[in-house]
Parts: C-alpha cells; sequence; structure tokens
C-alpha cells in the first residue's frame, strides 16, 4: 500500500473467500424458513457481511449496529455504549450478530444482553476472526470463520486507529526493521 507500513498476510483473500462461502452455506441451510436479520457490528463487520450475505440464499433483511468501546485503540475497556442503534426492530425475529473478531467477548457480550432485551426469537453470532488467548467473557459463537493467534490483525474490515480496513486480506503489522 503506498505510503504506508508493510504486512505480513496472514489469512489470504482466497482463503477467507472459502471460508466465508462454506459459512454461508450452512447458515442458509440453518435458517430456512426463518426470518432471519443479520446485525453488522460497524465498522470492522462491514466487508465481511457483505460477502457472507451474499452466500447466504435466503431472504435475509441487514441491519448495523454502531458501538464505542472506552479505552486505547487496541485494548478492549469492556465498557461499551451503543452510537448508531438498529433501523427496524428485531423482537421476534432470529438475529444473527455478525462481528469482525471476538477478542477478550467483552464487546460481544453486552451487545447479545442489549439485543436480548428486544426479546428476538434467537440470537447467534458469526465472527470472522476469534482470538481465544485473550477471552475474559465466554460467549457461545455459532459461527466462526477462523482461529488466530494472540496478534494484532487488520484489514478486510479491521483496523488500526482506523486505517487498513480496506486490505483485501487479513494481515500484521511488519515490526519496523
Ligand atoms: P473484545 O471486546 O475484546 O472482544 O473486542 C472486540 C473489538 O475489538 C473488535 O470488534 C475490534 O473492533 C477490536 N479488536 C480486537 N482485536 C483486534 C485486532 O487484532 N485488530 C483490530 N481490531 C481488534
Amino acid at each position: 500500500m503506498e505510503g504506508a507500513e508493510r504486512f505480513d498476510v496472514m489469512i489470504p483473500r482466497d482463503t477467507i473467500a472459502t471460508r466465508v462461502a462454506e459459512m454461508g452455506a450452512q447458515i442458509t441451510r440453518d435458517y430456512a424458513d426463518r426470518e432471519l436479520v443479520l446485525v453488522g457490528v460497524l465498522k470492522g463487520a462491514v466487508m465481511f457481511m457483505a460477502d457472507l450475505a451474499r452466500h447466504i440464499d435466503l431472504a435475509l433483511r441487514m441491519d448495523f449496529l454502531g458501538l464505542s468501546s472506552y479505552g486505547d485503540a487496541t485494548q478492549s475497556s469492556g465498557v461499551v455504549r451503543i452510537t448508531q442503534d438498529l433501523s427496524h426492530p428485531v423482537g421476534g425475529k432470529d438475529v444473527l450478530v455478525v462481528e469482525d473478531i471476538v477478542d477478550t467477548g467483552l464487546t460481544l457480550r453486552f451487545l447479545i444482553d442489549t439485543l436480548e432485551s428486544r426479546q428476538p426469537r434467537s440470537v447467534k453470532v458469526a465472527t470472522l476472526l476469534h482470538k481465544p488467548a485473550n477471552t475474559v467473557q465466554q460467549v457461545p459463537l455459532d459461527y466462526v470463520g477462523f482461529t488466530v493467534e494472540d496478534r494484532f490483525v487488520v484489514g478486510y474490515g479491521l483496523d488500526f486507529e482506523q486505517r487498513y480496513r480496506n486490505l483485501p486480506y487479513v494481515g500484521v503489522l511488519r515490526p519496523k526493521p
């Protein structure tokens, strides 16, 4: 990328595409005849959600939720607030939360508790990445793209200080020589 840091590829774009297609096929089977609403968490889940939705062969709805976590750029504090709410009620619907990465699980715990208070028919979770090394809150993950080691990753929606979301692969920042 022009004028930017260099990255090592952790998960190449083809590998992501294959896995996302598999996840979409699985979700299509699991949610047949259900009222599926994909709830994407802004902004990191945008790429994953866009690709995943195209592999789900159902008449689903898509909505987005903005969350802000207090704390520094790379560390989750667990204190989360909604910065942008859903555009439609989810009561009685089958909600599938679409996340970019689950690290400590604190953000997801907050999100699931918030959604469950709105009485949907079900709430499940699809995450592209899971970093189990830092788990603080155990949250059941129904669909996991890849389990990754404890490195700070960027690309395919994931940012470092709001940049690099547009990398077509998941990468790690290469240490400066
Ligand atoms: P958690 O609350 O610790 O599970 O953190 C979840 C959020 O932290 C994710 O939705 C990301 O926005 C951010 N995050 C955690 N790890 C990474 C990473 O390696 N790269 C980029 N963002 C991350």
